[in-house]
């Protein structure tokens, strides 16, 4: 038998109709006040056992953590901060919780605890915001892509060619590691191998996106990507989700243009439907805030940092004014940047990025025309011969949040950048081939879906907004 949502009947008039609700027990006061939830929303419902009314036996079984199911009256309540609460007429436990083991206490525990008992730790307040947030955003991607008549493309998830072209892939393969097939010259011979050549796990969809983009002209993947990076950062996973939009048509300022709409409207979606956790993660992260130094805290909270993000446009520069503003500036002159900027060239470190957006410009930062030797293969050359239409949206506390650029749409291009950068041509001939058969301007991005997590939920650690985090030397559950 099913019941309805706790969501639901808080929003109900309370006519004293009888209703059934199941859900998990987060507290139990007097023996008398239970407070359920049932991940419908944040808030619990009150429960009220009348004294005397159940075996003690039977009260003894209500301790937090436990499953139940209770049927009684919706009535007003008089408790602050509710309007209704149910009379409880029977009760029925459907699943027991031993108090003394079930490792949520009703206190506060740190994160890095959750963190080892992750299939519980989506039953605190923290984590069930943080998740009803996650599912909103997958479905405003959809909406916002499906109500502007882009295709969703299921991209592979294994693949032959790496298409970051950094090398970074975790393999995949049937050969039994203790006794591999040898060609003669004695390495191992993925011919015998499961798909008869090496295989890894996607890095990104976006070459097989470009693909579908030349034929359907504007798609997008959502999807999961893996990379064998030895990151143990805040904002780095193994395996993490990421969004691809490309655009057949489009050129590098349109590709800005959508990737800054895309965001704003991520986050109006969050302040317009995901109210009650918000307020909830915004008081949270404003206690979180209060422990740090001033100097580390954040001008604004979390709400008013989407608010921010939703009615401001996005600073755009180039590569080269960025650097001259990173040459000039106090943490660069007074050498506080662990990495000192000195020349024209240099790949920017998350702390030149966070100067520029949380110092300088204080608001997101799009940077755009790089060094073509810092960026990948695919991106289109500018005709200065030294930089490529590659873009990168930058926030603040994030850092990269989305990375793309305008593609190399040239035959003769970009098969010299592929030779130049030994690239092995077997594995990319189709995606050169797209050069030769009907070649476009086009252009796309991806944005790292729990980098966009961590900014709307503002969770600092990215461990904290994907179910199962996957990070060097730790793949529980
Ligand atoms: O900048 P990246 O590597 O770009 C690509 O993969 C392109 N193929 C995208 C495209 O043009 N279609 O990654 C894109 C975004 C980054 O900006 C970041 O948000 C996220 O993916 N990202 C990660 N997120 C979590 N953990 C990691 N290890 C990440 N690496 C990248
Ligand atoms: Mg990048």
């Amino acid at each position: 038998m099913r019941s309805p949502k706790i969501k639901d009947l808080l929003k109900t008039s309370p006519t004293g109709q009888t209703v059934t609700v199941q859900g998990w027990v987060r507290t139990f006061r007097n023996n008398q006040f239970i407070s359920l939830n049932d991940g419908s929303t944040i808030n619990n419902l009150q429960a009220v056992v009348e004294l005397g009314k159940f075996e003690d036996a039977l009260l003894k079984r209500i301790t937090t953590g436990a499953c139940i199911s209770a049927t009684g009256e919706l009535i007003p309540s008089p408790a602050k901060g509710q309007t209704v609460e149910i009379k409880v007429n029977s009760l029925e436990i459907l699943g027991d919780s031993d108090a003394e083991v079930y490792p949520l206490q009703p206190k506060k525990h740190s994160l890095e605890f959750l963190r080892e008992i992750a299939h519980l730790r989506v039953r605190t307040n923290t984590f069930g915001a943080v998740f009803r947030v996650r599912h909103a955003m997958a479905f405003a991607v959809h909406k916002f892509f499906n109500d502007r008549g882009f295709f969703y493309i299921h991209t592979p998830i294994i693949t032959g060619s790496d298409a970051e072209g950094a090398g970074d892939m975790f393999r995949v393969t049937t050969l039994d590691m203790n006794k591999p097939p040898r060609t003669e010259d004695g390495h191992i011979n993925y011919k015998e191998d499961f798909f008869g050549r090496e295989a890894n796990l996607t890095v990104s969809g976006q070459l097989e996106g470009e693909t579908f983009a030349m034929s359907l002209g504007e798609i997008y993947t959502f999807g999961p990507t893996f990379r064998a990076e030895n990151s143990n950062t805040s904002r780095h996973l193994a395996e993490f989700w990421m969004i691809e939009p490309e655009m057949a048509f489009y050129d590098i300022q349109d590709n800005m243009q959508l990737a800054e709409d895309f965001i704003k409207y991520l986050c109006q979606y969050a302040l317009d439907n995901c109210q009650e956790d918000l307020d909830f993660l915004d008081k949270r992260a404003k206690e979180e805030e209060a422990a740090k130094p001033q100097d580390q805290r954040s001008e604004l909270g979390l709400i008013d940092r989407l608010k921010f993000v939703c009615e401001n446009d996005f600073q755009r520069l180039s590569y080269t004014e960025a650097i001259e503003i990173l040459k000039n500036s106090a943490p660069n002159k007074k050498k506080k940047f662990q990495f000192v900027v000195e020349e024209w060239g240099t790949d920017l470190q998350s702390e030149h990025e966070r100067f520029l957006v949380e110092k300088h410009f204080k608001k997101p930062v799009i940077l755009y025309n790089y060094p073509a030797a810092i960026k990948s293969f695919y991106m289109r050359q500018n005709e200065d011969g030294k930089t490529v239409a590659a873009m990168d949206v930058l926030f603040p506390g994030i850092g990269e949040i989305i990375g793309g650029s305008q593609r190399e749409e040239r035959y003769e291009n970009i098969l010299k950048r592929v030779r130049e950068l030994n690239i092995a041509e077997e594995t990319v001939w189709w995606y050169l081939e797209l050069r030769k058969f009907g070649s476009a301007p086009h252009s796309g991005f991806g944005l790292g879906f729990e980098r966009l997590i961590q900014f709307v939920t503002g969770m600092t650690n990215i461990r904290d907004v994907i179910a199962y985090p996957r990070y060097p030397g730790s793949a529980e559950f």
